[in-house]
C-alpha cells in the first residue's frame, strides 16, 4: 500500500488514536457548495478506519446530494467493513446519532445549505472541520457557518479547524486567504489539500493512498490536545 505520507507520520497518527480515551466525533461543514466537504468526510473516515481499531460511523446528512452515501454504494465490496454509512439528512439528526448506540468514531458530512442540520451535527460532535477554497472572497463567506457554530457553541465546546482544499500550492491567493482567516482568529490547519486528480478520482473507490488526509486528521486532533 503506497501513501503520499511517510510511514513515520502514519505511525504517529496510529499512536495518537490508540492513546485517546474518547473516539473522534467530527462534523465536516460549510454553508457553501462544492468546497470538498464530502471528499474530506469520506477520506477522514477512511483514515480513522485504517489507523485505529475502532469502528467508524459515517453519517451523510446532506438532504440534496448524498455524495458520501453514494460513494460507499459505488465502492461496493471495496468499501471498508469497519465504516458503517447511514443517510440521515433529517432535523432529528442529533437524536438519531445519540440513539444509534454507536460508541466508536463519528464523521458527519453536512450539505451546503441547511444550517439546521449543521447545528444538529455540531450538537453531537467535538470537532468541526470547515473545508474552504483559497480565494479572496472566502474570508467574507465563512460568517454564516461560524454563526451556526457560535449558536451551538453556547452550550458546547466546539473545536473549529479551517481546511484549505482544492488549492494551488505556493500561490499568492493561498497565502493571502490564510492570512485573512488567521486574522479573524480562526484556527487554519497547517496542511492544505491541493487540487489534484488523486482526490477527485477517489470518488466511488477505496483508494490505497489517502493523500494528505491522515496528516489533516493528526493536525485536527493534536490541535486541541496541545
Ligand atoms: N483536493 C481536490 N482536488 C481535486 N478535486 C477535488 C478535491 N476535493 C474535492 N474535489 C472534487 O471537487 C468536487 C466537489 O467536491 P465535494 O463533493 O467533496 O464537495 P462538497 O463540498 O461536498 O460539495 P456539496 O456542497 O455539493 O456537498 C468533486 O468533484 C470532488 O471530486
Ligand atoms: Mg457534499
Amino acid at each position: 500500500m503506497s501513501e503520499t505520507l511517510t510511514p513515520d507520520v502514519l505511525e504517529h497518527l496510529k499512536t495518537l488514536l490508540a492513546a485517546r480515551p474518547e473516539p473522534v466525533r467530527l462534523t465536516v461543514g460549510y454553508l457553501k457548495g462544492g468546497t470538498g466537504k464530502s471528499t474530506t468526510a469520506v477520506l477522514l473516515a477512511m483514515a480513522l478506519a485504517r489507523y485505529s481499531d475502532e469502528k467508524v460511523l459515517l453519517v451523510d446528512a446532506d438532504g440534496v446530494n448524498a455524495t458520501s452515501f453514494e460513494w460507499s454504494e459505488l465502492a461496493a465490496d471495496d468499501w471498508p467493513s469497519n465504516i458503517n454509512v447511514v443517510y440521515w439528512p433529517s432535523i432529528n439528526l442529533a437524536k438519531r446519532v445519540r440513539e444509534s448506540g454507536h460508541t466508536g468514531h463519528i464523521i458527519i458530512d453536512t450539505g451546503p445549505s441547511d444550517a439546521g442540520v449543521l447545528r444538529q451535527a455540531l450538537a453531537v460532535t467535538d470537532y468541526f472541520v470547515t473545508p474552504v477554497a483559497a480565494t479572496p472572497a472566502e474570508a467574507a463567506r465563512v460568517r454564516p457557518t461560524l454563526e451556526a457554530a457560535a449558536e451551538v457553541g453556547v452550550t458546547r465546546d466546539i473545536d473549529l479547524s479551517i481546511l484549505f482544499t482544492r488549492t494551488k500550492p505556493g500561490t499568492l491567493s493561498l497565502r493571502a486567504s490564510r492570512e485573512a482567516l488567521e486574522g479573524l482568529e480562526l484556527n487554519v490547519l497547517p496542511t492544505d489539500v491541493p487540487f489534484v486528480l488523486l482526490y477527485s478520482q477517489a470518488y466511488g473507490t477505496m483508494p490505497d493512498d489517502l493523500g494528505v488526509y491522515p496528516q489533516v486528521l493528526t493536525e485536527i486532533i493534536e490541535g486541541s490536545d496541545a
